[in-house]
């Protein structure tokens, strides 16, 4: 965990950013006072903690993101060792992935209902209410949570708040007619008493971004949402919204990794 904070030293580190001396060289910290590999152990021992869950047999839906990552390589482990389980992806990156870790993989189509889906989350309240969408899965990742009997999210500590929308809420939109969504959104925005810019996601290089369904995205900075289940209502009623970042009662339990052991909401065994 984070062992202090260090000032850059003008001309050797960038100005505004806080480093600690790890050893032999400065790591940056984030606003947390966290490095990356501190954050990415905690991710691995939350996703450690839901792999106890995975029993032979078992038909288990897998998610999308860094956090999910550790999820399937460490499932990917036991697969390896003679564990027997089937499971469905949330999107191409995880289906390619679980593919390279030798994971039996099927579809909805194939197999509709699922035991237990792990999957990450950008945001969660203590309501077990989940922001998702900040991958470009939200689509998929609900379909599969929905077709689960159990859904479980992996997270660190960082994601937990008490009121969701400090994470902008991603919303999937059918291409055509786009801009007439967007004035859609807004109005159910403004209905549902949240107020904040809308913005369409873009990729690393500037274009605009396309959902593995061939939608694109919006991120709706909204900084607080005041009643979570007035605006997954608003928002789906907008023709052209394909789907949006609110999980409400999807998930069953999380398990969040924190500097100090687990920390568990819901039902998790
Ligand atoms: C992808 C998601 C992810 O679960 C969410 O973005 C969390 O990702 P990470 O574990 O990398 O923080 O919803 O669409």
């Amino acid at each position: 965990m984070p062992d202090g904070r260090l000032s850059s030293r003008a001309g050797i580190l960038p100005r505004n950013s806080v480093y600690a001396f790890r050893s032999t060289r400065y790591v940056a910290l984030d606003e947390r006072g966290m490095t990356m590999a501190d954050l990415e152990a905690l991710k691995r021992v939350a996703a450690a903690r839901a792999l106890e869950l995975v029993k032979p047999g078992m038909r288990l839906g897998l998610g999308t993101g860094s956090t999910a990552k550790h999820f399937v390589e460490l499932l990917g482990e036991r697969v390896a060792g003679g564990l027997a389980v089937v499971c469905v992806p949330t999107s191409e990156q995880t289906h390619a992935l679980a593919l390279t870790v030798g994971i039996p993989l099927s579809t909805l189509d194939e197999t509709p209902e699922l035991d237990l889906t792990v999957d990450g989350a950008d945001e969660l309240d203590h309501q077990l209410r989940l922001i998702k969408g900040g991958g470009a899965a939200l689509l998929r990742e609900k379909i599969v949570a929905a077709a689960s009997a159990r859904m479980i999210v992996i997270a660190d500590e960082t994601k937990l708040v008490d009121t969701l929308g400090r994470f902008p809420l991603p919303i999937e939109v059918a291409p055509f007619g786009m801009t007439s969504t967007i004035v859609a959104v807004k109005r159910a925005l403004a209905a549902s008493g949240c107020h904040g810019s809308v913005t369409v996601r873009r990729d690393k290089a500037g274009a605009v971004l396309v959902t593995d369904g061939g939608h694109h995205i919006l991120d709706a900075a909204l900084a607080r949402i005041a009643d979570p289940a007035a605006l997954s209502q608003a928002l789906a009623a907008v023709p052209g919204v394909m789907e949006h970042g609110l999980f409400l009662g999807l998930a069953t339990g999380a398990i969040l990794a924190t500097g100090s052991g687990l920390k568990l909401i819901g039902q998790i065994d």
